[in-house]
């Protein structure tokens, strides 16, 4: 078993898409451990994504971030961390595969609709950010 941290970002908040995206998510085997509704600050969205501080488009990723509520979920499976990766599809949604969350929904590379980590170390990282040790409940 492994885990990873997904947001489903403000954009998929405000076109009322969680339910259709925590579908597709559990229809695909993930287990969903935590789960929080929650809103960013400009500060605390910076500090999540503070390995792009250098990148152009950072200032945009901080305001679209902390621009309104957000969810953040730790989902549990084999090889959570790259099947998610495989689920959700390329950053641009112009680039992404047919059926992935971000070809189905998403609008933009800025405003792709949900984040997946990137590695198991940085998944441990990031749920770290949002919950704590008593909100993780496993499945079964
Ligand atoms: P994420 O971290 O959100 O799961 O996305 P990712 O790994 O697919 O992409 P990453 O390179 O980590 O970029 C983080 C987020 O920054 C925004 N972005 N905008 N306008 C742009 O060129 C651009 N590039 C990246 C996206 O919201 C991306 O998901
Ligand atoms: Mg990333």
């Amino acid at each position: 078993m492994e885990r990873t941290l997904t947001i489903l970002k403000p954009d998929c908040v405000k076109k009322q898409l969680i339910g259709a995206v925590i579908n597709q998510i559990e229809r695909a085997g993930f287990r969903v451990v935590a789960m929080k509704k929650t809103r960013l600050t400009k500060e605390t969205a910076g500090e999540f994504y503070a390995v792009h501080r250098e990148r152009p488009f950072y200032g945009e990723l901080v305001d679209f971030m902390s621009s309104g509520p957000c969810v953040p979920m730790i989902l549990e499976k084999a090889n959570a961390v790259a099947d998610f990766r495989t689920l959700i599809g390329a950053t641009d949604p112009a680039e992404a595969a047919e059926g992935t969350v971000r070809k189905l929904y998403a609008d933009s590379k800025g405003e792709n609709i949900i984040h997946g980590s990137d590695s198991a170390e940085n998944a441990a990282v990031e749920a770290g950010f949002f919950f704590a040790a008593e909100e993780v409940v496993r499945s079964n």
